[in-house]
């Protein structure tokens, strides 16, 4: 589903990635290891095209080397919690789910749908800024799978985490993986 060949980054002073090769295929869930500063995140952001200016190549199923497209069919999780604190939980998904072009009844449909899977149904209409980390974190993964993404890739996401919000990050990828395991019978039609 996605390959990566011979990927080396070179941050000014530092050699992040060195021709690194990995595949990854559908319907499977992926732990990338190492000490800080072994290029876990460098590696996260390239595949999701957060970082553009690398040497190697990303291959998704779909078709080679186009940039928006591997945008589309990824959800990037940063290591960093970015939301907006102020708006309420359902207001940050739906944005996120804008910036991916939704819009309309399917928008809110979506965010509803999104919520529920991330165990926050009651918390919708809540400001950010009352949510606990594990809470802010599950919001923060909602928004990366706003757009249904193929790929959900996500940097440290239990770090500093409850148990109770550790089942409902890892619970609704188990579900996900089921679920994607079949995709391939449904090929979808961007670009
Ligand atoms: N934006 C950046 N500019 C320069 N160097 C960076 C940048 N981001 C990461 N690095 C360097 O690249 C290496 C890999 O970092 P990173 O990918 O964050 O590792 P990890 O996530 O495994 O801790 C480190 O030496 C880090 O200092
Ligand atoms: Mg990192």
């Amino acid at each position: 589903m996605l390959s990566v060949q011979e990927v080396s980054k070179q941050y000014k002073n530092s050699r992040a990635l060195n021709s690194v090769s990995l595949t990854f295929d559908k319907g499977k869930c992926f732990g990338i290891v190492g000490p800080n500063g072994a290029g876990k995140s460098t590696l996260m952001k390239i595949i999701a095209n957060v970082i553009q200016e690398y040497d190697g190549e990303i291959i998704s199923s779909d078709r080679t080397g186009n940039h928006s497209l591997r945008k589309s069919i990824t959800g990037y999780v940063p290591q960093e919690i970015c939301l907006e604190e102020k708006l309420p939980a359902l207001v940050n998904l739906q944005f996120y789910g804008q910036l991916y072009g939704l819009k309309g009844r399917e928008l809110h449909e979506r965010a509803q749908e999104v919520l529920r899977d991330i165990g926050l149904t009651d918390y919708g209409k809540e400001k950010v800024s009352i949510f606990s980390g594990g809470m802010k974190r599950r919001l923060n993964i909602g928004c990366a799978r706003m757009h249904n993404p193929h790929i959900v890739i996500m940097d440290e996401p239990t770090v500093g985490i409850d148990p109770q919000s550790r089942h409902h990050i890892f619970n609704p990828i188990d579900q996900l993986k089921k679920t994607r395991t079949y995709h391939h019978l449904y090929q979808p039609q961007y670009g």
